[in-house]
């Protein structure tokens, strides 16, 4: 049986460990870094029952995991932590001689591991070149992951789609473009990616809580026309576009033709419970089969009811898709929803 090593956003650890107990009674968890990242040991599951059911239904608050194949006890000396990771690249030559292999070291903040995440990379990637694998940051064939706790040094190897996500501990980074209008702009980039849904093929958008705009001039950018909603003023860039309409309302007053747009994303900051009142209030104005892509802010002391709740709610009006927490999401988790 091979145990894991599991992260979630900072802070939602206990929560990614409460699915995994209610979906697997048995597994053991213990934390590693506080709030964020813990080993996993599933018990009596065969091995793999735990990836295919994790890959099959994602649950919402787990980012990322690795399994180990091996743990070494931690050294803070440079050398001999260097030589352990080597040793384990070097027992799996079989299987990356000729591939393209990811290597992705993280550590614990209490960690004596004395290397960065680069510095750490930097040290395995020739006994990678040795073996005649191929060292590359993105689309891998496997992933060499390396984590550094307190006092054990964990190593794994796996395959990207097994890992959940292909970033190290699931930390999607997007190239900082010019002129971003608001860090918002990646949570739906983030949104597209995950549940891959190209935003492209959209015609017309509702935005609700749309200012100053990041969300929208993504959209604007992959060719959609926008209605934005929001009292606050959008981003100067954005004035006079000729896709884009900016109603300067509260969302709670709107209505709409039917069927007048295929997508709706809502990143209102406002109560939940409220929120999906709106959105619902909403439907008729979406085509059948149009997508919503909402933030549910977690503003209750309990994020799992709240989001069942929540649940309840929007599956009276929509087919839900998927709800996860992205790594961009702060106190929030990410629903997509579907117009029957
Ligand atoms: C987190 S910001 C949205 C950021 C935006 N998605 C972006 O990418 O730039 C939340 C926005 O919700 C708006 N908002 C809150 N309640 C609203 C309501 N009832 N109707 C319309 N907008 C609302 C606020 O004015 C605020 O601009």
């Amino acid at each position: 049986m091979t145990d894991f090593i599991a992260t979630a956003n900072p802070g939602f650890a206990p929560y990614a460990m409460e699915e995994l107990r209610r979906r697997f009674p048995g597994v053991k968890l213990a934390g590693l870094a506080p709030g964020e990242t813990f080993k996993l040991s599933p018990g009596p599951l065969p091995d793999g029952e735990l990836i295919d059911s994790l890959r099959r239904d994602e649950p919402i608050f787990l980012r990322h995991l690795f399994p180990v194949q091996e743990e070494v006890p931690l050294s803070s000396d440079p050398e001999e932590t260097a030589a352990a990771m080597k040793r384990f690249a070097q027992t799996r030559a079989d299987a990356l001689g000729g591939t393209a292999v990811a290597v992705q070291v993280r550590k614990s903040p209490d960690s004596p591991f004395p290397f960065s995440s680069a510095e750490g990379r930097d040290a395995i990637v020739p006994a990678l070149v040795d073996m005649g694998a191929e060292p590359v940051a993105k689309d891998a064939k496997w992933i060499l992951s390396v984590y550094a706790a307190k006092k054990t040094l964990y190593l794994g190897l796996s395959k990207p789609r097994d890992n959940l996500s292909d970033w190290p501990g699931g930390a999607v980074r997007f190239r900082r473009e010019e002129g971003l209008i608001s860090r918002a702009a990646f949570k739906l980039l983030e949104a597209e990616r995950t549940f891959g849904l190209p935003l492209g093929r959209f015609t017309n958008a509702l935005d609700l809580g749309a200012a100053p705009g990041g969300w929208t001039s993504v959209l604007l950018e992959r060719g959609v026309d926008v209605t934005a909603v929001d009292p606050a003023e959008m981003h100067e860039s954005l004035k006079g576009h000729p896709r884009l309409r900016h109603l300067r309302k509260n969302a709670a007053e709107l209505s709409f033709a039917p069927g007048s747009f295929d997508l709706l994303v809502c990143d209102m900051s406002w109560d939940p419970h409220h929120t999906c009142r709106i959105v619902s209030g909403l439907a008729p104005a979406l085509s059948a089969g149009a997508s919503g892509i909402i933030t549910l802010k977690l503003m209750y002391r309990k994020p799992l009811q709240t989001i069942s709740d929540l649940l309840e709610q929007y599956r009276q009006t929509f087919e839900i898709r998927r709800v996860k927490q992205l790594f961009h999401n702060r106190e929030e988790v990410t629903l997509w929803v579907r117009k029957p």
